[in-house]
């Protein structure tokens, strides 16, 4: 089991990961001007706005990841669609946020994914191809 996955699935891991992320990562990206790559919470910050200031509702996402993206956004948007290439990232936030009736997190064989994916009216079915 990698780092990864095991912060991933466990609570405590998980909460002290998004403590890290919300927080230590953000003050020492300050604390070093800024660089780029920005860290996470930024990229939450800046999709948080952007849903807020033109009313978005839905938010596909190719890459779930360890659900970062997902945990953050969650409450804003009416739908998310998150799409994971590996299998088991893919478990592992499907049982996560299993009682967040708002999320589709679809696994994929394919990298072309985008072009695949086929959002109902609804946009809670997805298909692959
Ligand atoms: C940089 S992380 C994504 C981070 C995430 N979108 C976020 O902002 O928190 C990369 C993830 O994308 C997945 N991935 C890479 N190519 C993909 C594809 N074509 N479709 C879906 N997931 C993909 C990888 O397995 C990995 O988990």
């Amino acid at each position: 089991m990698s780092i990864m996955t095991a912060v991933s699935e466990n609570p405590v891991l998980w909460l002290l990961h998004r403590m890290k992320v919300k927080s230590i990562d953000y003050i020492a990206w300050r604390l070093k001007g800024r660089p780029l790559p920005c860290p996470h919470i930024i990229k939450e910050k800046t999709v948080q706005q952007y849903a807020k200031d033109y009313n978005l509702e839905f938010l596909v996402e190719t890459g779930t990841f360890m659900g970062d993206m997902v945990c953050s956004t969650k409450g804003i948007f009416k739908n998310i669609i998150s799409i994971e290439l590996d299998p088991k990232l893919a478990e592992i936030a499907q049982k996560k946020f299993k009682n967040a009736s708002n999320l589709t997190l679809p696994v994929t064989r394919n990298k072309h994914v985008l072009s695949h994916v086929w959002i109902d009216q609804n946009a809670n079915k997805t298909k692959n191809t």
